[in-house]
């Protein structure tokens, strides 16, 4: 009896939480490296099912570097990257959309409605989601120490986002799995940086929580520890002394676009923990690494 009584307890809990996030959209962006096990992907799947029936209206954007490295390497085409950004010619974009529009989607799509959920995966071309120009980064010549265009190639930066049918999805309860690829100005496929594509859709739809799920705690500091809140200013220095880089630059810098586009609330958090997403959104303390806008 006293556990069952201590059980209730534990829902109740969730309460508060339950009631400020009905109805609300939390967008998850669901790291490919936190794809790790079968049983940590049914965990993640039920969560979102459990989000849904409990009146929340979450939004899966999904990542998948790894599994496109995995089947790059079997094809022997190599991966490059620069600033955490796959390099993307035209074969690499080919492989890209079949990976993460493919195999990807429909995984978790299927996993979802395996725990009784109606998932739907769509890639940033359904509806014209996702309109992307390509990307042209700067970045200082090693020769001449002057600094020149770096072309990524078929990499996207988004334009703009028609979230309409994310609208009628969730008009009709269906919860959106995305594979983070968008169309270009030539109806060319451009490959996106997932974290920038939650981002993106967070600001569209005002979103309550945009939550990056990745594989490592949150964001670790210069001693290699948690960093359990970080303000615009001190990631603008830890990007400068270099302690975030690579796959952590898109993540802090998509939270803090999406808190200026008026998104309540941006975290990352350690998708290889067990149940870390419904840590985040029903306990009162949080997991992972809170991005404030101050
Ligand atoms: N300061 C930092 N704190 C924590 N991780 C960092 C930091 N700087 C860089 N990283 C790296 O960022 C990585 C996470 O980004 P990464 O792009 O590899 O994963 P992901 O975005 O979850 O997956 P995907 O890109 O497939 O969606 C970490 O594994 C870590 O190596
Ligand atoms: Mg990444």
């Amino acid at each position: 009896m006293k556990k069952s009584i201590e059980k209730a307890e534990i829902l109740l809990e969730a309460l508060p939480f339950i009631k400020q996030f009905f109805d609300k959209t939390i967008v998850v962006k669901y790291g490919g490296n936190a794809m790790v096990s079968e049983e940590l992907k049914e965990d993640f799947a039920r969560d979102i099912v459990l989000m849904k029936y409990v009146g929340i209206n979450p939004i899966i954007v999904h990542g998948g570097g790894p599994q496109i490295g995995e089947t790059l390497e079997a094809l022997g085409i190599k991966s490059k990257f620069f600033e955490g950004q796959r390099i993307t010619d035209k074969q690499t974009i080919d492989v890209v959309e079949m990976v993460l529009g493919g195999k990807v989607n429909k995984e978790i799509v299927a996993l979802i409605n395996g725990h009784g959920g109606s998932a739907v995966g769509i890639t940033g071309k359904d509806g014209d989601l996702i309109l992307a120009k390509r990307h042209r980064k700067m970045k200082v010549s090693p020769e001449t120490d002057r600094p020149e265009i770096m072309d990524l190639g078929l990499v996207g930066e988004i334009t703009q986002v028609n979230p309409k049918i994310l609208e009628t999805l969730d008009n009709n309860d269906f919860i959106p799995v995305i594979a983070p690829i968008g169309k270009g100005e030539n109806k060319e496929t451009l490959n996106i940086n997932a974290d920038f594509v939650a981002s993106a859709i967070a600001s569209a739809l005002k979103a309550e929580k945009l939550i990056l799920m990745t594989n490592t705690q949150g964001v670790r500091g210069k001693d290699n520890s948690l960093i359990s809140a970080l303000t615009r200013k001190k990631v603008a220095s830890l990007i400068k002394s270099k302690v975030i880089r690579d796959g952590m630059l898109p993540k802090v810098n998509s939270c803090l676009e999406a808190l200026k586009a008026g998104v309540a609330k941006t975290h990352i958090i350690d998708g290889t923990i067990k149940h870390s997403l419904l840590l985040e959104i029903f306990t009162e303390k949080g997991i992972g690494t809170q991005i404030v806008d101050k």
